[in-house]
């Protein structure tokens, strides 16, 4: 569903574009999802995660400075390398939890791509007004408002971040299933001090009614997820 929010953005990325002649991502970007050394596994969540589209729009250009927080295995990091191309930078926020076998593997990824800075820290330690773009991925339900304000401080003013998580029904145990109802995490944007530029249908399904735990063999990692673009004042 197009929101009125949602076609504004792309009406300004839209003119931004034809001022600028930038490209919303690296030329080569289908190219390197679709690249033997992208992990199988990866690109078989393309289908549900729906990555050009998420990059659109994010408004991910060439040459930005973009973090993924909480990048847990680094799907997104991929993503973003792939968008940001050679000249940008990709600060995969991967914090210092995990055993050595997963940092061994997230450092791999992120020597592979060559323009990622793997972070093994909180997010602050990414520095303040850095970034121009952010993505926290299915990440919000187990956090709260001071994790997007950590978002916010780390992007420059006018940067711009999207959040998407599981989405929950109100009434039910939400925490145990791993999701998140859409209305709690608009209060907490807002409390963070975000402007909230789209509330998205992007990620939306509507096979999934909310009942069961994220990784049920029934959904196949196809869970109805909200998505909210986000800016810094
Ligand atoms: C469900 S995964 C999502 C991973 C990734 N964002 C994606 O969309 O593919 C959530 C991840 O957050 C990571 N995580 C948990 N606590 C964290 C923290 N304090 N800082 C950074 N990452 C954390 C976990 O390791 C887990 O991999």
């Amino acid at each position: 569903m197009l929101t009125p929010g949602k076609t504004l953005a792309v009406l300004v990325g839209l003119t931004i574009g034809i001022a600028t002649g930038a490209q919303a991502v690296a030329p080569d970007f289908m190219d390197k999802l679709g690249a033997a050394a992208r992990p199988a596994e990866d690109k078989a969540r393309d289908g549900s995660r729906r990555p050009y589209q998420v990059m659109q729009l994010l408004d991910v250009r060439e040459g930005m400075t973009v973090v993924d927080v909480a990048a847990g295995g680094g799907w997104y990091t991929e993503v973003l390398s792939a968008a940001v191309g050679p000249s940008g930078t990709v600060i995969a926020q991967f914090g210092s939890g995990g055993d050595a076998a997963q940092r061994q593997a997230r450092q791999a990824r992120a020597d592979r791509l060559g323009n990622v800075q793997a972070l093994f820290d909180g997010l602050p330690a990414a520095g303040v007004g850095v970034a121009d773009r952010a993505v926290t991925a299915l990440t919000l339900h187990h956090r709260n408002t001071a994790f997007l304000r950590e978002i916010y401080e780390a992007l420059k003013p006018g940067g711009m971040a999207i959040v998407i998580d599981h989405e929950g029904s109100p009434g039910m145990d939400n925490d145990e299933l791993h999701r998140m109802v859409k209305a709690d995490a608009r209060r907490m944007i807002d409390e963070a001090g975000f402007e909230v530029v789209a509330d998205s249908d992007l990620l939306h399904t509507s096979a999934d009614d909310h009942s069961l735990y994220i990784m049920s063999a029934e959904l196949g990692r196809d869970t109805d997820r909200f998505l909210f673009l986000v800016r810094r004042p």
